[in-house]
């Protein structure tokens, strides 16, 4: 997701989008701030499948119910018919706010995240606009990949009849969504001072968040009916984990690490409580100067990053 490492970012979602096809979307009138997806969280093959020489499987698709059937392009006889391997799978298909993404650190119960509602209404720009103006807005969909369709704007992808990728069109009132217990993909620069990790600080070291996503997330689809589909078990080795915490380690900025210019900051003054008159106790963090400080940044209860 580019040089930010989110993609709840402004050049993503106001600016004109990081993937390809996404400058096309925005010119046309599509809003970036959403997405609409196919969703498949637990397809599991119905048998062993048979090992076919790389890009010789194809995949079907039928469009009245949005459903794909994978066929074994290996023919077992001249003029023989290719084999279905599997029943049609059907593709739900959710519309999102682009970047945030349910990970099941948490049943969705538990904290809805964006999914939650106040008295200005839905805090998700999707149901927001479900709520107020759904016509109004173009909605930026999912193509699914196929060789061969496509154009030279959207390669390798099923289009719709306006030419764009297949499930991009306006919002509608009643449309399936996916924001309940979603959390904005943070930025990942200086991720090494950012601890205890995720938005309950449930994780204290990185090594932990990299064990979070190995194991495919804390909570499933039982308790998280919308968890991305790309949170699953990612089977590393002990040497990929630590590379992986090498490689968030290596995001670490020294000159945030010591607060120097332009990461320094002014005078601070933090509300810590209040009195029993009920005025703010104000904690003073004084100013470093442009030259920083002595003292390093430190880690969240200086616990070793690979700790586990
Ligand atoms: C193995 C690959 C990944 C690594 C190493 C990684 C790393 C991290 C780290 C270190 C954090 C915590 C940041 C903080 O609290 O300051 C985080 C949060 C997050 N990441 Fe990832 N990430 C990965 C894959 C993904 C994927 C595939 C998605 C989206 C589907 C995603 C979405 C998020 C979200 C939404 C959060 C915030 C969650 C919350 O606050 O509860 N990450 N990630």
């Amino acid at each position: 997701m580019g040089a930010e490492t989110t993609s709840a970012s402004v050049r993503n979602l106001t600016g004109g989008g990081v993937e390809a096809g996404d400058v096309a979307l925005k010119k046309a009138g599509f809003d970036l701030r959403m997405e609409r997806m196919f969703m498949k969280l637990d397809w599991t093959p119905p048998g062993p499948l048979t090992p076919v020489p790389l890009g010789t499987d194809v995949i079907t698709f039928d469009p009245s119910t949005y459903a794909v059937n994978v066929v074994d392009e290996i023919i077992p006889f001249p003029g023989g018919l290719s084999t279905p391997i599997s029943p049609a799978i059907p593709l739900p298909v959710a519309t999102y706010d682009t970047g945030w993404y349910n990970l099941g650190v948490r049943p969705t119960a538990d904290d809805l995240g964006l999914g939650a509602t106040d008295i200005f209404g839905p805090w998700s720009w999707t149901q927001f606009f479900q709520a107020s103006s759904p016509g109004l807005f173009q909605v930026p969909g999912n193509g699914l990949g196929c060789t061969g369709a496509g154009n030279a704007t959207f390669p390798n992808t099923l289009l719709n009849a306006q030419g764009f990728p297949l499930l991009s069109g306006a919002l509608t009132a009643t449309e399936a969504t996916d924001v309940a217990g979603t959390f904005k993909v943070p930025g990942l620069r200086n991720v090494e001072l950012n601890g205890p990790y995720f938005h309950n600080g449930g994780k204290s070291t990185l090594a932990q968040v990299v064990e979070f996503y190995d194991s495919g997330g804390d909570f499933g689809p039982a308790t998280n009916a919308t968890k991305a589909p790309a949170i699953l078990p990612l089977m590393l080795s002990g040497d990929q984990s630590k590379s992986l915490v090498a490689f968030l380690l290596a995001l670490t900025d020294d000159r945030v690490r010591l607060q120097q210019a332009p990461f320094d900051h002014p005078q601070l003054f933090v509300p810590n409580g209040d009195s029993p008159a009920g005025t703010d106790n104000l904690v003073e963090i004084p100013a470093v100067g442009t030259s920083g400080s002595t003292t390093p940044v430190q880690r969240f209860l200086n616990l070793n990053p690979l700790a586990l």
